[in-house]
């Protein structure tokens, strides 16, 4: 099996990674989920360790990642941020590197993305982003990877995002722009996805050859849509915006109503955990029209790939 190697040793954001690495990554994917579907693990891993430490809730990456470091032979250890020493003060660097004495690789979920920045940096061993306030690059991945897997190919799809313009669709939309997917993303002024990571990701998407389109329009950003993704309005931290944040988002919600704007065969993504009835009906997230246990199932299998790419000796 051909174990890509990458030029970073981490996985911090989407834009560490190549199309060309984004893509052997997703071909490794596809032989490791095939393989584990039928029974089959590979020992790539064999005895390496990974902590991961969480200093907000999970419940699809901690459980995606733990077992799939042992599928691979390996062994993770869950870290709750409020039990290790860093929450009495020890500090991101020497965390880190203590942390380098002992494993072969760091998943850390943690609020301020600087943090990460600093982690990745101070650790000798790869580290993976597994969320923080402006980032969820295996979320991106594992997304694009589901779509892949459908399509077969990138040029051409149309995925519109609908809601906040959070961690999740600043990693979509640099996923989409590396690999060349139209994006549209139906927002309020208010909550647009980061200007820093938008203004890269129009460069990368002329280089590509994909559009990228902001509006305050969902049925506008639906219309072509062969993808149509959506996240909490409120994310993890962000608790004391809620009532601001549910005013202003109300009409960026996916409903049958939207959905009927759209083409008729588009399909519905989620990171989940989702709010049913707020950004997206109940209804539509139990429909046909869902792919959301699809995309959960393959954080599983993407993650799998990327820890080989980036733990394999
Ligand atoms: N989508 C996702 O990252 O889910 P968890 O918060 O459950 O890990
Ligand atoms: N935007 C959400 C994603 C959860 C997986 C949050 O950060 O809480």
């Amino acid at each position: 099996m051909n174990i890509p190697k990458l030029k970073n040793k981490d996985l911090v954001t989407v834009s560490d990674l190549s199309r060309d690495e984004i893509m052997a990554i997703f071909r490794l994917t596809a032989r490791l989920k095939a393989d584990a579907r039928r029974g089959k693990h590979h020992d790539f891993l064999y005895r390496k360790s990974l902590a991961m430490i969480f200093e907000k809730s999970s419940t699809r990456t901690r459980v995606s990642f733990e077992t799939g470091v042992t599928h691979l032979g390996g062994h993770a250890l869950f870290l709750d941020g409020n039990d290790i020493q860093l929450r009495r003060g020890e500090t991101i660097v020497d965390t880190a590197k203590v942390l380098s004495r002992y494993v072969d690789g760091i998943m850390i979920r943690t609020f301020s993305h600087d943090n990460v920045v600093k982690f990745a940096r101070s650790a000798t061993v790869p580290v993976i982003n597994g969320l923080s306030d402006e980032h969820h690059p295996c979320q991106a991945l594992a997304d694009f990877f589901t779509i892949y897997e459908r399509e077969k190919k990138f040029r051409g799809i149309h995925l519109a995002y609908i809601g906040d313009g959070n961690n999740v669709a600043n990693s979509l939309i640099q996923c989409a722009a590396i690999l060349g997917i139209n994006i549209s993303i139906a927002c309020p002024k208010q909550y647009e996805p980061d200007s820093f990571i938008v203004d890269n990701a129009r460069a990368e998407a002329a280089r590509s050859g994909s559009s990228l389109v902001i509006t305050r329009d969902p049925e506008a950003a639906v219309k072509n849509a062969h993808y149509i993704y959506t996240d909490v309005w409120i994310s993890m931290g962000e608790e004391k915006k809620a009532a601001a944040k549910k005013k202003a988002l109300a009409k960026y919600k996916i409903t049958r109503e939207l959905l009927a704007k759209g083409r008729a065969d588009s399909r519905v993504m989620h990171c989940l955990p989702a709010h049913r009835d707020e950004e997206i009906e109940g209804a539509v997230l139990d429909s046909g029209r869902s792919i959301v246990f699809d995309e959960a199932e393959n954080r599983l299998h993407v993650q799998k790939a990327i820890m080989c790419a980036l733990m394999k000796k």
